[in-house]
């Protein structure tokens, strides 16, 4: 291009013309050939779409891809420009390149050792891509001006080796979220210029202390080491450590007390020991008077929360939950004015609550559950307008909830129950516009429901209270609730048609009440209704034979009132779990269904009850009826009344020796009994097998019993599911028990039970899971929109297990749709490999469906599940959608969102998730992306 055409050299006047002709080609030489270079460039990645205004008649310094520095290209910057191809090493024949931004694509390979050759180089990007293999041992030769180098995200296996601590120049230093599965050298002390230096995420590092070494890091402000199987202690060289602005440590397995050192450091402003072992006390002098956020949840610290703490007026976020603190909380905590999320929950903490709270700062969270505070809520916790919830349930507090919680339209959960709070409820908490969420039991609470409720509302949890009243017919507009748990008040009156058209309604229990008339006959949306509880009051009339029209039903207790005459037939038609119709004054032949031991107890104390068969001790029917009139003899029934009472002792005798002998016998086999765990266990399998006794019976069914059993004096409790005991477990329950084994078992996600789990013996399986009475605050709080200042703070507590639920998630989806084992991919591959090997290959995702349940009409949808499994099931954790956005995609085919309005809606969020295998990678990095809150119920 600058070569000069012969034929001009013959004649130099042309000559002359000709060089100022081509003058600005010499003078651009350098700039040309940085032209050439970039466009060969261009070419050997294949012409990525989003460069291809890179031409040759146009000067590479004007591409928004680079910038230029005299007339030499220094900076590329090609951050998510879809490359898919390896780093050619004409790069860098751009003999003054300084800045290379790389990040966001989906480079392969292993480390580019041709950017050795980029002598210039100060700045080096390449995260988040999909880089494997070792950091070379020689990656000190790269550019020895380096600066900054980030490769995080990642796939680089094995150590981090000791040349990186030859790269004296280094100011950052980020390795977080890669599949490392050595050590980290300690020579990274080495780098006295360091300022930022990540590791975080990297859970399959070789357990190590940190080095004591990295106390030499005097200049480092940033370091990041959340998640990086991190032992021992904070090494007292910290102390050093005097600039540091961010520290995480978060999540490991981190022992010893908190160094004083720490809050004397006077530019820290964001503190995460959380998830750790730590143990001790606070420090008390706290002098970082610049800390903005403090998390130490989550480990075993003791003693008070330090004074020092309502000095700090940057304060927004401070976590101590899940400790051992005791003490009162400083007053002056409820005077910082930056306050936004107080969260102390589960602490042995006393004394009353800072009244001030609220009043000085934009609350957002306040969360005090499971502590041992007195006296009165704070009067202002929402003066700013911002409160998003107040859980303080399982504490002594007492008097009314104060009236300015009524003007509070931004909260979504109020959790005040097992308190001793009493008075109204203020008007306008019923109606908060957000609240989704109002947990009031176990309290003294008064007054009459109201006839409005939030239109959000789902949860409504008031039993156990003094409410009185009528259920007012306005529950009409109660539309979106889906838990009514208002037991044990002293509601009266009829039930009102009006509750019967709650379309969203799941549980309702208002057992223990001075209900009477009849149930509605006409029963309007109960669609969704899946508990049913009406025992203790004084409804009459018929049991109506809508009920057993309706979907969901599966807990049915209408136990002691006064229902007359037969059980509709209908009810038979029901799947149900629990069935309770003990004490009334039935009458009649019981449905046909209902006719096995299952239940047993589900008609005890109702006079004029028959069956066919004598299996559950109520009259045979064809007896009764055969005594021509509806009333016998009073010899025969003087006969019959001597009859039973001697069958009735026969029978408990019977009962009780068999009881005595099952229990010692149980006691006895014990060495029969094969214990299966997926957690670790505070309770033994004895404690388990001596306590399936009647009096901890809460359910039975088709398949089995389940048992509440308590665990310990602190009321803990497991739920045990004993699958039903006959000689040998037949073939289809067996198989029933190991898929839920399976997939239970391997399934860690908090909105899915835990199963902790099971024992066995030759004929009897019991499924041991959590027992959950209470939720934590977590479930309903932490879960949406608080994207604040880029740092959600519940993500990151819950962020990693999370990636490995959707993991298992994804198996399981893969596994419904192939209808393939997880392990049964051929050639000791898994499942989820073998799926991606079988898309990546493209091949038809239809010929990987499992063909037994392949039909045209649900192709798209098994595709899409497909598909759903593999993201998933990516490598790359960073990859893997939160479990909500998985919910969401599901929720899609759920058939009760297959039409109205809320499809359209869906379909929307749902989108750019499936779309994420043809465009883009979902990708995550630090604690600032993920969105978990919102778990409806
Ligand atoms: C070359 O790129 C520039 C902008 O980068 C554009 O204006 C010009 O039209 C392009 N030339 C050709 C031949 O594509
Ligand atoms: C590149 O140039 C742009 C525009 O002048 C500038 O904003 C940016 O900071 C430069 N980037 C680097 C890394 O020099
Ligand atoms: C580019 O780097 C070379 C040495 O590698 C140097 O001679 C030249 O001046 C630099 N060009 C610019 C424009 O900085
Ligand atoms: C670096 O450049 C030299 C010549 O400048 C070349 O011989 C060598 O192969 C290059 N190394 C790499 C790794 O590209
Ligand atoms: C570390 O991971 C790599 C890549 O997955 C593997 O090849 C290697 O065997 C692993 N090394 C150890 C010690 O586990
Ligand atoms: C640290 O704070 C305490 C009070 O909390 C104060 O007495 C002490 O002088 C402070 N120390 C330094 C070094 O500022």
């Amino acid at each position: 291009m600058t070569r000069i055409p012969l034929p001009l050299l013959k004649f130099p006047s042309l000559l002359l013309t000709a060089s100022l002709f081509v003058l600005p080609f010499f003078v651009n030489s350098q700039i040309s050939d940085d032209r050439s270079i970039l466009l060969e460039l261009k070419k050997q990645w294949d012409n990525p779409p989003d460069i291809d205004n890179w031409n040759d008649t146009s000067s590479p310094c004007d591409w928004p891809e680079i910038n230029c520095t005299g007339k030499a290209v220094t900076v590329l910057l090609l951050s998510n420009k879809n490359i898919v191809n390896p780093i050619p090493s004409i790069l860098c024949n751009l003999k003054n390149l300084t800045h290379i931004d790389l990040s966001y694509n989906y480079i392969p390979n292993t480390f580019p050792t041709v950017l050795y050759n980029c002598t210039s180089l100060q700045y080096l990007d390449l995260s988040q891509n999909y880089f494997v293999g070792e950091i070379p041992g020689d990656i000190d030769r790269l550019s020895t001006h380096l600066k900054f180098l980030n490769l995080g995200a990642n796939n680089f296996s094995g150590d981090v080796p000791a040349a990186i601590g030859r790269m004296p120049e280094l100011q950052t230093l980020q390795l977080y979220q890669n599949e490392f599965n050595g050590t980290f050298s300690e020579n990274i002390a080495n780098l006295s210029n360091l300022e930022v230096l990540t590791l975080a995420y990297n859970e399959l590092f070789v357990p190590s202390p940190i080095p004591e070494k990295f106390g030499n890091l005097r200049n480092l402000k940033y370091l990041w080491m959340t998640s990086a199987n991190l032992i021992g202690g904070i090494p007292e060289s910290f102390a050093n450590l005097e600039n540091l602005e961010h520290l995480d440590l978060a999540m490991n397995f981190l022992t010893g007390s908190i160094p004083d050192s720490i809050f004397q450091f006077k530019n820290l402003e964001f503190l995460y020991l959380f998830h750790n072992n730590f143990s001790g006390g606070i420090p008390r002098l706290v002098n970082s008077t610049n800390l903005v956020e403090i998390d130490l949840a989550m480990n075993n610290l003791t003693g008070p929360i330090p004074e020092g703490f309502g000095n700090l007026l940057n304060l927004t976020f401070l976590s101590l939950f899940s400790n051992q603190l005791t003490g009162e909380i400083p007053v002056k905590i409820g005077q910082i004015p930056s306050l936004k999320y107080f969260k102390i929950w589960k602490n042995q903490l006393n004394g009353t609550l800072p009244p001030e709270l609220g009043h000085n700062s934009p609350l957002l969270a306040f969360e005090a559950s499971d502590n041992a505070f007195t006296g009165q809520l704070p009067q202002n916790l929402c003066s700013k307008g911002a409160l998003l919830g107040v859980v303080v349930f399982n504490n002594f507090l007492s008097g009314e909830i104060p009236k300015s919680l009524g003007n509070c339209s931004s909260l979504t959960t109020v959790q005040l129950h097992n308190n001793s709070f009493s008075g109204a409820v203020p008007e306008g908490l019923w109606t908060a516009t957000n609240l989704t969420s109002l947990l009031l039991s176990g309290n003294s609470f008064s007054g009459e429901l109201p006839s409005r409720l939030a239109w959000n509302l789902t949860r409504l949890q008031i039993d156990g209270n003094k409410f009185l009243g009528e259920i007012p017919t306005g529950v009409s507009t109660w539309s979106n609730l889906i838990v009514f748990q208002a037991s044990n008040n002293q509601f009266s009156g009829r039930i009102p048609e009006e509750l019967t058209s709650l379309s969203q309604i799941n549980s309702i229990l208002l057992d223990g009440n001075q209900l009477s008339g009849e149930i509605p006959g006409n029963i309007i949306e109960w669609n969704f209704l899946n508990t049913l509880n009406l025992s203790r009051n004084r409804i009459s009339g018929k049991i109506p034979a809508s009920l057993g029209n309706l979907p969901s039903l599966n807990y049915l207790d209408l136990s002691q009132n006064h229902f007359l005459g037969q059980i509709p037939a209908q009810l038979g038609h029901l799947r149900l779990n629990a069935l309770n119709l003990s004490s009334n004054q039935l009458s009649g032949k019981i449905p046909n269904e209902f006719d096995n031991l299952a239940y047993e107890y589900s008609f005890l104390n109702n006079s004029d009850l028959c069956a066919d068969t004598l299996i559950l001790d109520l009259p045979s029917c064809s007896r009764i009826t055969s005594g021509n009139s509806e009333k016998l003899s009073t010899i025969n029934l003087a006969a019959i009344i001597a009859a039973v009472a001697i069958f009735l002792v026969a029978i408990l005798l019977a009962f009780l020796l068999v009881r005595d002998y099952r229990k010692k016998k149980l006691t006895r086999d014990l060495s029969a009994w094969k214990l299966t765990s997926f957690y670790k266990l505070d309770f033994t399998e004895e404690s388990i097998l001596s306590s399936l006794v009647d009096t901890n019976l809460i359910g039975s069914g088709g398949s089995g019993k389940v048992y509440r059993v308590p665990i310990n004096h602190m009321g803990s409790a497991v739920a045990v599911k004993r699958i039903w005991n006959s000689k040998n477990l037949d073939q289809k329950l067996e198989k029933e028990f190991l898929a839920e084994v399976e997939i239970l078992g391997t399934i860690r996600h908090a909105n899915i039970v835990k199963l902790l789990c099971c024992i066995s013996s030759e004929n009897s399986k019991l499924l041991v899971y959590e027992y959950m009475e209470n939720q934590s605050l977590d479930k309903w709080l932490h879960r949406r929109k608080t994207k604040e200042a880029g740092n959600n703070e519940y993500a990151y507590t819950t962020k990693a297990n999370e990636m490995i639920d959707v993991y298992s998630f994804g198996v399981v989806l893969l596994e419904l749709v192939t209808g393939q084992e997880p392990n049964c991919g051929g050639n000791d591959k898994s499942l989820a490999e073998w799926a991606w090997k079988h898309y990546a290959d493209g091949n038809m995702i239809e010929d990987a469906l499992d063909e037994e349940i392949k039909e045209p009409s649900n192709m798209e949808v098994m595709t899409r599940v497909f598909k759903l499994g593999l993201i998933c099931t990516g490598t790359l954790p960073s990859t893997r959608p939160t479990m909500k956005e998985v919910v969401q995609v599901l929720r899609q085919y759920s058939p009760s969102q297959s039409n109205g309005e809320s499809r359209k809606g869906n379909e929307k969020v749902a989108a750019p998730l499936l779309g994420i295998l043809n465009h883009k990678r979902s990708r995550r990095v630090s604690s600032e992306d993920e969105e978990s809150f919102g778990c409806g119920v």
